[in-house]
């Protein structure tokens, strides 16, 4: 094999569409989806490339240091794309604790699994995926860049904060060859309906509330998540070392607007009244620490890598309620069991 590639939290949303790409475009790359599976993990997410010859799956938590040793010796592992997190901002204000360990924690045990497999740094990669949110909060316009300084306002972004930190001084003090990109909101296929856009889609479908926080003004930056794994390759594949990349889809939306979209997308689709399902917008107790708006400036990774979104939100937000309305095993599959209690929880 050319390359044999740990990609962790391949079972999940943006993990299973990284996987699914490397196992179809580079049969020559052996490729170790490990993942845990919590929650958010789903193997139904790759069942249509479960038996391809290059495609292995180690359940693993990246918590357990020994167990990742044992993975890297068993299939010779060449290069880490790390993806593994706990990745909801809402569970990370009732739990921070579970963020510090995966994301955290979790990380430095895999650094240390890599450094200490490799030996001999030169040649292998690890690339650590990350998120717009270690940047903080805009509120006076303007745009993240690579450079602005890190200000995380969650449990969730200090926790990725942290990480890419670590990330980064492993790549200062031992010289381990590490690349991070940070992302902006990632929509489409397979992501659990715990974030905004799958939940709204499940609600409108079963004539539910959807719950927007506060006055629905926070803007966020969204990006056709099979484009953020284009971008991943890329990244992956341009030789660059100890850089960061900003991605992004220069596609901000306030969540009231993207709310009210899919409620007249869906009526459209499911041949109700149009309007009728705006009914159902309920304003509900604000985040904690809400952050107001996020917006990446993409231009490094276009003008260097020559990387852009491929689709417009227009086309892509079509797609992703279809492949949900297409999807209805797959729904009902995540939000049986432990969804029910943490939706009664989280909204009452
Ligand atoms: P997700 O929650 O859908 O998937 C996370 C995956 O990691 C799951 O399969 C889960 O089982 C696995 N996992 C969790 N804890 C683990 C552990 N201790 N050991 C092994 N596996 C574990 O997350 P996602 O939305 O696909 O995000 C993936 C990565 O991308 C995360 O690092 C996240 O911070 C980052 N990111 C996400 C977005 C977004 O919009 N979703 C944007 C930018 C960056
Ligand atoms: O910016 C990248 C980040 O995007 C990723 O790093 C995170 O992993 C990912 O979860 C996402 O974080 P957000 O908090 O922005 O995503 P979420 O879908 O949870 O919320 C989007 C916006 O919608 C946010 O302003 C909060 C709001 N919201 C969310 C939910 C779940 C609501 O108004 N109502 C809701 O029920």
């Amino acid at each position: 094999m050319e390359k044999s590639i740990l990609i962790t939290g391949g079972a999940g949303f943006i993990g299973s569409h990284v996987v699914r790409l490397f196992v179809k475009k580079y049969p020559s790359y052996r490729i170790i989806n490990l993942d845990s599976l919590t929650y958010a993990g789903n193997l139904a997410n790759l069942s249509d490339i479960e038996d391809e010859p290059n495609y292995h799956f180690a359940k693993v938590d990246i918590q357990d240091a020994g167990a990742l040793e044992r993975v890297f010796s068993e299939f010779l592992i060449t290069d880490v794309i790390h993806l593994a997190a706990e990745s909801h901002v809402d569970r990370s204000i009732t739990d921070p604790l579970s963020f510090v360990k995966t994301n955290v924690f979790g990380t430095v045990n895999l650094l240390n699994a890599a450094k200490g497999f490799w030996k001999d740094l030169e040649g292998h990669l690890f690339y650590h995926i990350s998120t717009d949110e270690v940047y903080g909060s805009l509120h006076d316009g303007g745009f993240f860049l690579e450079t602005t300084p890190y200000d995380p306002q969650s449990p969730y972004s200090a926790s990725k904060a942290s990480s890419d930190h670590f990330v980064r001084a492993y790549a200062n003090t031992y010289g381990l060859k590490t690349v991070i990109s940070n992302c902006s909101n990632n929509y489409g296929p397979n992501q659990f309906p715990e974030k905004l856009i799958p939940l709204c889609i499940h609600n409108i479908k079963n004539e539910k509330p959807l719950p927007v926080y506060g006055k629905g003004e926070n803007v966020r930056d969204w990006l056709y998540v099979e484009d953020h794994a284009r971008a991943i390759d890329v990244i992956f594949h341009a030789g660059v070392i100890n850089d960061t990349f900003n991605i992004g889809g220069f596609n901000e939306w306030k969540n009231i607007d993207i709310v009210r979209l899919l409620c007249q997308i869906m009526d459209r689709k499911l041949g109700r009244e149009i309007g009728s399902s705006e009914k159902l917008i309920t304003f509900v107790k604000d985040r904690a620490g809400h952050d107001l708006r996020y917006a990446i400036d993409a231009t490094k990774i276009q003008r260097e890598l020559g990387w852009e979104p491929s689709l417009t939100f227009e086309v892509g937000i079509e797609k992703t309620v279809d492949w949900y309305l297409g999807n209805e095993a797959w729904l009902n599959g995540v939000t049986s069991g432990d969804y029910q209690k943490y939706y009664a929880e989280h909204y009452g």
